[in-house]
């Protein structure tokens, strides 16, 4: 489904895209030879087989086979429809796509989730407006106060709900987004009791926080009362493009900043992050008040492996630590662990201590292995106590997916708690034998199934060499293809050599449907090319001629079952019908040999 985008617009787009730019937002690249490789953002992995080709501008993984072009990487990876990862590229490359007069099938037809995205848009516009109104002076007030200065309310969009029970209501009505939307998005909540008793705003009277995806939508709000009262905060309710574990706040407007710093610092609130920012420590991302999660890690993952998260040096910290720790350990994420002195959140001590001391005591920080054996699994103290700590010890080391983090696990603890190494591997082994596996995310290795290599070879050479797609189409060899897919794409290959604008190969595979093939045709295509350029007149007749002799066996092997059959049948007429053809076939292969 193309939606309302004009076709020579969405080619115009394509050919405009810079894939390695574009990749290079999401996943940290660098060059090998004419591609650029990466740690994969759609599987786990240490050493880098994600290859982006600028030559062919496709991406392709040689760990879990998920390749395609600008387009399918912005779509898998942002869970994008096709129009939306289309817009998305229009507007990065300066290709403007004629808003036509939305029709009301069309607006239909718009996802609920860009819907619901434009009404956050719209609202958040709506809120930065209050804040610099008349009405948002004690906001600003507030602000200032807390010491935020322009430059960072600009940045997280910070804004303002009036005070009222629909002054936003009223703006989207303006706008032409109907209640029922609205309340989709979270930003207005109908009256209890009967139906139709209409819609009120979800957030009134507060200072405006609002959360952006990756690539800075705005996905939900955060609402904080200013001054005293509860609750401190109010926040969207997850929608269709809000889950609170998938998203993190401030990506979009730190992860440049953590690239290039090499790390990110990872807290807990907003408020956290906007201070820090405000400070100039910029290399941070924060969990929306909840629990960190592995999909949390995978997104951090497409920025940088190391992390430092900041903890609070109570118990509840380091609940969190540990908790935190295995995750970090099975996403493979380098963690240090940052520990706040009593009573400090980032913000106090950014606020009192100043940007120095802080990127100090980040500069300062453990790895969080060690922090974890020293300080909460260590100490001195009974036998009694030590053997609990073995025990958690044990079980935490249970949990560590990776065999090789493991075994230097058992090591360190062994050290600490002084005991015996392979007394504490047993105890490893013995529990781990009791345990039901870990659930290991398993690359999706896709099988290439029944794919004919020499009719895989021609198309791979006219993917190569456009100019030899004439000389295909005259010989007439698709029709001897016997895998279905292959002959299909070979004849859209054709079919579009006789354009004026030749799509290039990224689009012709990335349309290709999931499996064997396009995983097939990816990878040779991020390979360095096996042809030259002196040898493929040679190649191209030698591999049509085997393709036909292939189909000529092929064609021997049912027609001697069905002779065979008529022959059964005692059908004299089908079996001189069979008889000739088969002649004819005869004939076919003494020229072809
Ligand atoms: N949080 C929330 N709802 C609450 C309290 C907290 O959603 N009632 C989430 C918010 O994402 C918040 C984070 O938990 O940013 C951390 O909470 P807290 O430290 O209390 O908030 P701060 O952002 O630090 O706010 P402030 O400094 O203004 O107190
Ligand atoms: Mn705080």
């Amino acid at each position: 489904m193309k939606g309302s985008i004009p076709e020579d617009k969405i080619e115009e787009i394509r050919r405009r895209a810079d894939i390695v730019s574009l990749i290079g937002e999401y996943v940290t690249l660098r060059k090998a030879g004419k591609n650029f490789l990466g740690l994969c953002p759609f599987h786990r992995e240490k050493t880098p087989s994600f290859t982006v080709s600028p030559e062919k501008q496709m991406f392709y993984c040689f760990g879990c086979s998920e390749g395609g072009d600008a387009v399918s990487f912005l779509m898998k990876l942002n869970q994008l429809t096709f129009p939306e990862a289309v817009r998305h590229l229009a507007g990065k490359a300066g290709v403007v796509i004629p808003e036509r007069t939305v029709s009301h099938e069309e607006k239909e037809r718009r996802t609920l989730r860009e819907q619901i995205r434009q009404t956050n848009e719209l609202a958040a516009g709506f809120f930065a407006d209050a804040l610099r109104s008349p009405a948002g002076e004690g906001a600003r007030e507030y602000l200032r106060k807390r010491g935020i200065g322009e430059e960072a309310i600009s940045t997280f969009r910070l804004g303002l709900a009036p005070d009222g029970w629909r002054h936003l209501l009223d703006f989207l009505g303006k706008k032409g987004i109907s209640p029922q939307l609205a309340e989709k998005a979270g930003l207005i909540v109908p009256r209890a009791g009967q139906q139709d008793r209409g819609y009120y705003d979800r957030f009134r009277g507060r200072l405006m926080i609002p959360i952006e995806d990756v690539d800075g939508h705005v996905i939900a709000f955060g609402g904080r009362v200013m001054g005293a009262g509860e609750p401190k905060y109010v926040n969207s309710p997850e929608s269709a493009v809000y889950t609170k574990g998938n998203n993190l706040y401030g990506l979009a407007r730190t992860r440049e900043a953590i690239r290039e710093r090499g790390f990110a610092i990872l807290i807990e609130g907003y408020f956290d992050l906007i201070s820090l920012w405000n400070a100039g420590i910029t290399n941070v991302v924060a969990t929306l008040g909840t629990a960190l999660t592995r999909s949390q890690i995978d997104l951090i993952r497409r920025y940088t492996t190391h992390v430092a998260a900041v903890f609070d040096s109570d118990e509840a910290g380091r609940k969190a630590l540990a908790r935190s720790l295995e995750l970090f350990l099975a996403g493979n994420i380098h963690a240090r662990a940052v520990i706040l002195p009593d009573g400090y959140d980032p913000d106090d001590f950014v606020r009192t201590r100043g940007r120095e001391e802080t990127e100090e005591l980040v500069a300062r920080a453990l790895p969080m292995v060690d922090y974890y054996i020293d300080e909460i699994l260590g100490g001195r103290g009974t036998l009694e106590e030590d053997r609990d700590k073995l025990r958690e010890a044990v079980s935490f080391i249970c949990r560590i997916e990776d065999a090789i983090a493991r075994n230097l696990f058992v090591k360190k603890v062994s050290e600490k708690l002084n005991v015996d190494q392979d007394v504490l591997k047993t105890e490893v082994q013995r529990a781990l034998s009791r345990a039901p596996a870990p659930q290991i995310d398993q690359p999706r290795r896709k099988t290439a199934g029944e794919i004919d290599h020499l009719e895989l070879s021609l198309i791979h050479m006219m993917l190569e060499y456009p100019t030899l797609t004439p000389r295909v189409a005259e010989s007439g060899v698709l029709n001897c293809f016997l895998t279905e897919e292959l002959k299909s794409l070979g004849e859209r290959i054709l079919a579009d050599a006789g354009k004026e604008e030749m799509p290039d190969a990224s689009s012709l595979v990335s349309g290709l449907a999931e499996g064997p093939v396009r995983v097939k045709i990816l990878a040779l295509l991020m390979r360095e090319s096996p042809y030259h350029e002196e040898w493929m007149d040679r190649l191209l007749v030698d591999t049509t001629r085997q393709i036909r002799r292939k189909w000529c066996k092929e064609r021997h092997r049912i027609l001697r079952r069905q002779i065979g059959k008529a022959e059964e049948d005692g059908n004299g007429e089908l079996c001189a019908r069979l008889l000739r053809e088969k002649e004819r076939l005869m004939q076919e292969e003494k020229m072809l040999a």
